[in-house]
């Protein structure tokens, strides 16, 4: 008989721009790390009080306002400053990623641990591992959620999407770059599940192997095949 899951994983769909918030953590140790809250931070801390979780860090993917609040067009997008007032915990974030992040959000650096890519955090039975995947933004990061004998779990921003990538025409963009981070998540296992920062797609999930079939994002050939595609 195989040993139950220790891995607490939830999705949560939030706001007007089909983003995606992750809970992950540990079952016995009771804690989770919350991915780019925003939008419904009550919602998401709610989530994990109903399910018995204590949230002790956030982790980001990259710093753009629909992940981490902010100002945009005019409206304002509640995130981790509505998350430190209520749940004061550490905001991992990718080294490059933090100066951008404090201009976003207003937090204070001492708010924020820099991390590196490779990188991991453990709560029970479950590490979290930081791959750093610049091209969207400079400091974008996946996380692979990873147990001891089981299918990893890729929570993967605005980097990887279902049939898609994170668009490359933005500040601080870099399409050659998000080609090279493309590389690199395919040379994760088949069976790892894609868990994707925006719901574009109708599900909310697909193994990697299934993406690096049909994403047309994953099967361009090279990198001048790769810039073509996106306009370059
Ligand atoms: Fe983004």
């Amino acid at each position: 008989m195989t040993e139950e899951s220790d891995l607490y994983f939830a999705q949560h769909p939030v706001g007007q721009m089909a983003n995606l918030a992750y809970l992950i953590g540990s079952r016995s140790k009771r804690q989770a790390l919350v991915v780019d809250p925003a939008w419904n931070v009550r919602g998401l801390l709610d989530q994990a009080a109903r399910d018995g979780i204590e949230i002790v860090g956030a982790l980001v993917t990259h710093y753009h306002q629909d992940h981490v609040g902010g100002e945009i067009f005019g409206h304002s997008i509640e995130g981790l400053d509505a998350l430190l007032e209520l749940q004061p915990v550490p905001i991992h974030a990718n080294k490059h990623e933090v100066e951008g992040l404090i201009k976003v959000t207003g937090i204070s650096p001492g708010d924020v641990v820099p991390h590196e890519s490779g990188d991991r955090l453990e709560i029970g039975g479950v590490a979290v591992r930081f791959i750093h995947t610049p091209g969207h933004t400079p400091g974008s990061q996946c996380f692979l959620v990873e147990e001891a004998g089981r299918a990893g779990h890729l929570v993967a921003g605005d980097t990887l999407f279902l049939n898609g990538c994170g668009r490359v025409d933005l500040p601080g963009s870099d399409p050659r770059a998000m080609y090279e981070s493309l590389e690199k998540l395919k040379r994760l296992p088949d069976d790892t599940i894609l868990y994707p920062g925006h719901l574009y797609s109708p599900e909310g999930s697909d193994s990697l192997g299934d993406q690096k079939r049909t994403n047309p994002y994953l099967r361009a050939a090279s990198v001048d095949v790769f810039l073509s595609f996106m306009g370059h």
